[in-house]
């Protein structure tokens, strides 16, 4: 069952599915530089807030290389998550956002919030997959039932993914005070039984949240 109420993790393969590889290739790391986790050695930002979470360099080379470099991989995961679930049919979110946590001391997205808040359908399902192993500084916290308020660190590893309803749970970051840059993507599935198309966008993406625009189904 895909839907449930509390944060759960599942696990996919990385030899098949090369996700920090691929994405490190995508970022143009080599060498001594390959570690995701010391990204912020390489380029440091201001703290980040709502506005200008989704604009370093390394956002602009996941989202230009995207179709190139991570969709194919990316549409396997989806098709094999669909049949993990026993879905014929799927709704997914078409490019899975990017999030850059910096280390020693930025967060990665703005403010706590409940993703209905940003006009997310209450149906959507969030799978946060992150491409390093994360700690309780630079990994996503929650509540475990919405309003409940008991807020901890859902620590995940490189080969997991975190599914949460995120249309209905507080999360957030804490400020990062490790010394390892947190990188992930996170993406929505639902069930095509429960989509609500909507006339309403996402603030990142600027496209509607419809099948065609910011979703699409397989
Ligand atoms: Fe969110």
């Amino acid at each position: 069952m895909m839907y449930q109420q509390a944060p759960y993790k599942i696990t996919y393969d990385t030899t098949k599915y090369p996700f920090r590889d691929i994405v490190s290739n995508m970022l143009g790391l080599s060498g001594e530089n390959r570690k995701l986790e010391e990204l912020h050695l390489l380029k440091q930002y201001e703290l980040v807030k709502r506005e200008n979470d989704q604009k370093t360099d390394w956002h602009k080379l996941y989202y230009d290389r995207f179709v190139a470099d991570f969709r194919a991989s990316y549409l396997a995961l989806v098709d094999e998550l669909k049949k993990h679930f026993g879905y014929n049919e799927i709704i997914y979110q078409q490019i899975p956002t990017f999030r850059v946590q910096l280390a020693n001391g930025n967060i990665a997205v703005g403010e706590w919030h409940k993703d209905k808040t940003y006009n997310h359908g209450i149906s959507e399902l969030n799978f946060w997959m992150p491409f390093v192993d994360t700690n309780e500084f630079n990994t996503i916290w929650m509540e475990s039932e919405e309003d409940k308020g008991d807020f901890k660190a859902y620590t995940v590893q490189y080969g997991e993914i975190l599914v949460f309803n995120g249309a209905n749970l507080f999360h957030g970051n804490k400020q990062n005070n490790s010394d390892e840059t947190r990188v992930s993507v996170d993406f929505r599935l639902v069930d095509p039984a429960l989509f609500i198309p909507s006339e309403n966008g996402s603030i990142n993406m600027q496209v509607k949240f419809d099948i065609g625009g910011y979703f699409a189904k397989l």
